[in-house]
Order: structure tokens, then sequence, then C-alpha cells
């Protein structure tokens, strides 16, 4: 049975990932980040020989995954975080190597069904929010509650930027605007679960919203419509 669903979709670095975190922590929901599932799995492509010159051996890597799970993990303080085959992956995932080859591999039939129903069961008898691209269409339709977040690409770069300046990754600055227009065109355009706003989602354009404000235009709008 699968408890309470909030989804996020929207393109890239539109603030899909703080949205998500603070309603899971406001409502004390899991949270669930489906575009690192797609990093993880293009990770472990890239260092199990399954992707070589920028082609995926997909039968290989399907195989390779057989029997392989992502589960949660509760450290003593409660936290809940994502491992995959016992591991927890952290900040290497944004790395450019990844971001360049992720959505490729996310085009792929077999690694989408792989990842359905790992959400799927990652969802089992919780409450929970699940930020990605295809949750509210595809994964979860009947999600009870929906949003779709967009933000001016100027704007996405910037925040990009800055979230990598951050962290300890190295990455070059043009790249990043070059990568983010390319995994919104291949995400957009691809055949299987492509990215779109679902028609019941609640769609919020966080391009000049702080992420404060755009928490608490979600808050309301789940507080005023919703019940859990
Ligand atoms: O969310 P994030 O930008 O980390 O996602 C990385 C990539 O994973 C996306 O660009 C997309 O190709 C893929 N993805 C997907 N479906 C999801 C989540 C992510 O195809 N539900």
């Amino acid at each position: 049975m699968l408890g309470n669903i909030i989804s996020v979709d929207g393109f890239s670095s539109t603030g899909k990932s703080t949205l998500a975190s603070k309603l899971a922590e406001h409502y004390n929901f899991y949270y669930l980040n489906s575009g690192l599932m797609y990093r993880i799995i293009s990770y472990f492509a890239l260092n199990n020989d399954c992707i070589i010159k920028d082609k995926i051996k997909e039968s290989k890597l399907i195989n390779k995954l057989n029997n392989l799970n992502f589960d949660w993990v509760i450290d003593k303080n409660g936290n809940k975080s994502l491992s995959f085959d016992g591991k927890i992956f952290g900040e290497k995932m944004y790395s450019f190597e990844i971001s360049d080859i992720v959505s490729t591999v996310a085009k792929l039939e077999s690694v989408r069904n792989f990842l359905f129903r790992q959400q799927k069961n990652l969802a089992l008898q919780k409450s929970i929010v699940v930020e990605g691209r295809d949750i509210g269409t595809v994964v979860f339709p009947d999600a009870k509650v929906k949003f779709f977040l967009s933000a001016e690409l100027d704007i996405r770069t910037k925040r990009r930027n800055k979230q990598i300046k951050e962290s300890n990754i190295s990455f070059d600055t043009k790249k990043v605007e070059d990568n983010l227009i390319k995994r919104d065109k291949i995400d957009s355009e691809r055949k299987i679960a492509p990215l779109k706003k679902a028609e019941d989602a609640f769609e919020i354009d966080t391009s000049k919203k702080s992420q404060f404000e755009v928490f608490n235009i979600a808050k309301n709008y789940i507080d005023s419509n919703f019940q859990f």
C-alpha cells in the first residue's frame, strides 16, 4: 500500500530538491530524489564497463543491475538517506562526467523500468515527497499533490553555478548552461516518460522567488486543498 505522495517535477535546476526536501521535513515525510537514482545508475554503468566511448551497453548494464536494490538507510538521529547496493553516494554524483551522460542513460527503457520498480518499492507503506521528471505523470500518477517547477534559463544557470562553487566539484562555467539545455532537450523529447507537466499539477515559476517564498506558496496550496 502506498501512503500519501507529493510529487515535485520540473526542469533541471528549478529548485526541486530544495522544495521537496523542505516539504518532507515540514510534513515529516520521506524525501526521494529520483534524479539521484538516475545519476547513481550512470555512475554504476561508467564503473562497470557498461559505457564505452559514450555508447551504453544496455543489456550488460541491466544484467549487472539484476539483484541490486535501492533502499532507505536511517541513522541514529532518524535522518533518512538512500543507499544503492548497500552504499551511500554523495556529491560525486553531480560531477560533469555524470551530468553529461545521465540523460542518455535515462532514455533507456530497461533503466526506466528498473527504476520505476525501485521507486514504487521505496514508497511502500510510506508518506513521501518525490522529485523528478515523470513522477506525477508516470511513476505516481495518483499522487495526492503534484507540483511542477519552471524558471528562466539564465536564473537556472546562475543557481547551478552557485551550487557547484559551494561543493568541491570542478565544472567549467560555460559547460553548466550547455549541460542544462542538453538535458532539458533530451528529457523533454524522449519517447518514454518525457518531462512534462501533469494536467493536475500546480505550477510554480521560481525565477523571481526565494526558496522561502516557493516553500510558502507550496505549503499554502497544500494546506488549503488537502488533508493528510
Ligand atoms: O534531478 P537531476 O537533475 O539530478 O536528474 C538528473 C537526470 O536524471 C535528469 O536530467 C533526467 O535525465 C534524469 N531523470 C529522469 N527522470 C526522473 C528524474 C531524473 O529521467 N524522474
